[in-house]
């Protein structure tokens, strides 16, 4: 699979801090937006979704990788994550898991309002990952 190319980095982050502008996060007031480049290239986007029932609560990475995958994508190269911060935040434990499912090696950006950033891999903030090969 083919590297993103650098302008591909910068529209994916681009399009996780529009999608934050969607976030619907009444009880934590803590909105968040992520993108992901897809296998295809293709660029998705999602925001954080919240409920009054506090544990159906949905990131917004996993609102983007799963509308990458319910559009027929199967896997991601990259994810962004974008907090209205002074500091980056890093993907929770549970969208780790879903990166890994269909992008182990995928590179995730982490960026703010300031210009303080997070560039690393999944393979870092995930180490020893379950997978799909696991279950082989
Ligand atoms: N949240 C995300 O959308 N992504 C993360 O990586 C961390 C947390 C959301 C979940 C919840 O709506 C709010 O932020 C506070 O935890």
């Amino acid at each position: 699979m083919s590297k993103p190319t650098e302008t591909a980095f910068r529209r994916m982050e681009k399009a996780a801090r529009t999608a934050a502008e969607g976030s619907y996060s009444p009880y934590s007031k803590f909105p968040v937006g992520a993108a992901v480049i897809a296998g295809s290239g293709k660029i998705y986007s999602g925001c954080n979704v919240e409920n009054a029932s506090y544990g159906l609560c949905n990131c917004a990475e996993r609102t983007a990788i799963f509308s990458a995958v319910a559009a027929g994508e199967r896997s991601i190269k990259a994810v962004a994550v974008f907090t209205p911060t002074p500091l980056p935040t890093a993907p929770c434990g549970a969208c780790r898991q879903v990166i890994n499912e269909f992008g182990p090696d995928a590179a995730v950006v982490c960026v703010c309002s300031s210009k303080s950033r997070i560039d690393t891999r999944l393979t870092a903030l995930l180490p020893g990952a379950f997978g799909p090969g696991d279950l082989a």
